[in-house]
Parts: structure tokens; C-alpha cells; sequence
């Protein structure tokens, strides 16, 4: 079932990565030190915060810092089960429990036994399943569905929520009971714009991370991109600033991470250069952030675009920029390789010209060749790569 994750920690030779981490503002480090005093305990811990925050991370964590370390570490994605299944994927069932149920099957806590359960968004656990996760914290024994006999179980929970469990004990969906049995020790991990001082050092940190994964150079973050991640909003939290990184890593070229190959899902509002209002009205800021540096501005329509266009060109112009038509005709192709995700094809039908002109052009440039073979070429399977002396351009 795709909502379970294996055991931890993984098995000599696969990736344990998440034992890193950057904690650097100071409310992170104050949670680090939190956690570093209870994960030794044996109380069940409460992890809110928002999704993409680092919740699991923690959790590994606190388990690779308790006694149970040597133990398992399962992780089980509460929401991702279907009412009627949750319970035999927790508790495990005997054989003939219900229609399907061939053998016996132990569940994810027999799994668990000796180490902790991290129960992700805790906050989709439906009513029923609720009252039987009382009772394993009450009794420390789970009965299998289909089963009499109690199992005793030794577990430590660590359990995760999105949602507000206040509100939700007091509309009556979580059972107030067992949130105050898993709110023993409580952690709230703040939003990546809540801890602005981990915004670089993360960026940085996922950099090396994804150089090593792509077999890459070691790449250098440039001022002005450090301030574009500094001004984004983040609604996905470290999650997104990871998928940020690694898709700009994809997409860059040379060993530089500067602002305009940063591809932000939700680029800051402040970037665009606009009259400043009378000093009186100008709202105090959220955070203490630079003041933005100039960019250009955010392109909204078709008719914008080309106008944002024909000022580069004009910029061009006074710079004198040497073999113009060449040097402009490279960076469009380029451009839209990379926008194309590698794709010669994708890049031919954007462009509105034949693969082979494109394949021809990016051989010149140097983009495709036999050596240099980009990780997502492997998607481009029309034509065979690298290209042979017979996928000469057509006249
Ligand atoms: N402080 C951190 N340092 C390094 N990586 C982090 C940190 N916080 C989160 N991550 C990474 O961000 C991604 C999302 O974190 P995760 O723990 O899955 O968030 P959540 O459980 O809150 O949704 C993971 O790949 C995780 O390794
Ligand atoms: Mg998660």
C-alpha cells in the first residue's frame, strides 16, 4: 500500500539522508533543543505544523535519538486509508477476518513493536479507528481484526497533524480522550516564512544534496537569487523549497544558481518595482527582509511579454552586443530546451519548426552531443540519442 513507508532506518547501502538537517534560525534552533530533550523519553509526542514543514523529519529524529534507535520506525499515512481498510493495515487481521483476508496478516503496530509509529496526519484517523487507537495506548495491546487474542504491544507513538485538533475535539470529530493521551508532549514546527533565517542555509543545503544526486558540480547561490528565496511566500513550506532547488538544479547550466535560473512556483509580490506610497501608508512588514532588489517584472500577458521582449532587445542594442541575430537565436533556443524539460520534440513544437532544425541547432551549441547526456533526455525516446550520422538536418 503506497501510504506506508518502509522501516527505519533503511537497510545498509539505501540512501539516509534525512539524518541531515538545517535548523539555523534561532525559533529553529529552540525546537531543536525541544526535541533533543524529549526524544529520550518514552512520552507519546504531538507534532503539529503545516504540511512540507519537516514533520516526519523530526519524527525520524526523535526515534534515532531514544533508546528504541535500534528498533523500527514505520511511518503510517493515516489519510490515505479507506475507512474500512485502516483497520486491518493498523492492527493487522487473522485469516478469513473479512472477505479477501487469505492468512494472517500483522498489522503496521505489531510492525512497530520495539520502536515508534509515526501516525501521519493523525487528523483523518475516522471516529472507530480512533476509539481502537485508545485502547492500544490504554492497554499497550492491539487485538487483530478477526482475532480474541490480545497482542501486547511496545510502541512509542508519535503522531502528526495539519489540522487543528482543538477545534476538532470540540466539533466532536477527534475523541478528546486520546488527544490529550497523544498531546503528552507537544512540538510545533513553524512555517519556513516563520523562520526566515533557515530560508538560505536550506537552499544551500538542498543544492549539495541534488549536485550529488545529478552528478554535478558544486553550485554557488548568487546575491540576487538569495534574495528572490528570501522574498518568496512558500506556501509549501521546505517541501516546496526542496522541489524549488532541485527543479532549478535541472534546469541551470554552468555552476551557478543566479536569479534568473531560480524557476519559483510562487515568486514574491514585492519583485515588481512600483511607486512607493506616502511614507505614512506603507504597512509595516511581516518580516525584516532586504529591500527588494530590482527585477523584472512578472509578465501577465502575451502583448506584455513581447514588449518585455522588445526592451531586452533594445538593451541589447546599447550594450552593442556583439553577433546579435546569432546571439539571440542561441538563447532562444536554449531557453526553451531547458523550459522544455530537455525535450527536442517539445522544443520543435514550441518553437513551430522541425526537429531536425532543432537537433541540428542544439548539436552546434553543444546542448546534445554524445557526451554530455542530460539526466532527462531519457524522456525524448522519438528519435535514438545520441543522434547518428544519418539524422542529418533535412534541407
Ligand atoms: N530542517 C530541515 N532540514 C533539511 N531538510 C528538511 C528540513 N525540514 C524538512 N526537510 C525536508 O523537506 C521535505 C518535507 O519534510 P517532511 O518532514 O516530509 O514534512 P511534513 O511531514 O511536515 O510534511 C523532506 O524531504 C524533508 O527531508
Ligand atoms: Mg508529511
Amino acid at each position: 500500500m503506497a501510504a506506508t513507508l518502509p522501516i527505519w532506518p533503511p537497510p545498509p547501502g539505501q540512501d539516509s539522508s534525512a539524518f541531515d538537517w538545517i535548523f539555523e534560525d534561532p525559533r529553529s534552533k529552540t525546537l531543536l533543543t525541544e526535541v533533543e530533550q524529549v526524544a529520550p523519553s518514552h512520552a507519546n509526542i504531538l507534532i503539529t505544523g503545516e504540511t512540507g514543514t519537516g514533520k516526519e523529519l523530526i519524527a525520524r529524529h526523535l526515534h534515532d535519538r531514544s533508546a528504541r534507535r535500534n528498533g523500527p520506525f514505520v511511518v503510517v499515512s493515516c489519510g490515505a486509508f479507506s475507512e474500512a481498510l485502516v483497520d486491518a493495515e493498523l492492527f493487522g487481521h487473522e485469516n478469513g477476518a473479512f472477505a479477501g483476508a487469505f492468512g494472517t496478516q500483522i498489522g503496521w503496530f505489531e510492525a512497530a513493536h520495539g520502536g515508534t509509529i509515526f501516525l501521519d496526519e493523525i487528523n483523518d484517523l475516522p471516529l472507530t479507528v480512533q476509539n481502537k487507537l485508545l485502547r492500544v495506548l490504554q492497554e499497550h495491546e492491539i487485538v487483530r481484526l478477526g482475532g480474541r487474542k490480545p497482542i501486547p504491544i511496545d510502541v512509542r507513538i508519535v503522531a502528526a497533524a495539519t489540522a487543528d485538533l482543538d477545534e476538532m475535539v470540540q466539533q466532536k470529530r477527534f475523541r478528546k480522550d486520546l488527544y490529550y493521551r497523544l498531546n503528552v508532549v507537544r512540538l510545533h514546527v513553524l512555517t519556513l516564512r516563520e523562520r526566515p533565517g533557515d530560508i538560505v542555509p536550506l537552499a544551500r543545503y538542498f543544492m549539495e544534496l541534488y549536485s550529488r544526486k545529478l552528478g554535478y558540480a558544486r553550485l554557488r547561490l548568487t546575491p540576487q537569487a538569495e534574495q528572490l528565496l528570501m522574498q518568496a511566500p512558500w506556501p509549501g513550506n521546505v517541501r516546496e523549497l526542496e522541489n524549488t532547488i532541485h527543479r532549478s538544479l535541472l534546469l541551470c547550466d554552468g555552476d551557478v544558481l543566479d536569479a534568473s535560473s531560480l524557476r519559483l512556483l510562487h515568486p514574491g509580490s514585492s519583485t515588481v518595482a512600483a511607486p512607493s506610497p506616502p511614507a505614512q501608508q506603507v504597512p509595516a512588514p511581516a518580516l525584516s527582509v532586504q529591500p527588494p532588489i530590482p527585477l523584472l517584472p512578472t509578465v501577465h500577458s502575451e502583448s506584455a511579454a513581447h514588449a518585455a521582449l522588445r526592451h531586452a532587445i533594445r538593451q541589447l542594442c546599447e550594450a552593442n552586443a556583439a553577433d546579435l541575430y546569432q546571439s539571440v537565436e542561441d538563447t532562444l533556443l536554449r531557453e526553451v530546451f531547458r523550459y522544455c524539460h530537455y525535450s527536442q520534440s517539445e522544443t520543435a513544437r514550441l518553437l513551430g519548426v522541425s526537429r531536425n532544425i532543432v537537433r541540428a541547432r542544439l548539436i552546434r551549441l553543444g546542448e546534445v552531443n554524445g557526451t554530455r547526456k542530460h539526466p532527462t533526455d531519457a524522456d525524448d525516446t522519438d528519435l535514438p540519442y545520441p543522434p547518428t550520422p544519418s539524422d542529418k538536418e533535412t534541407p
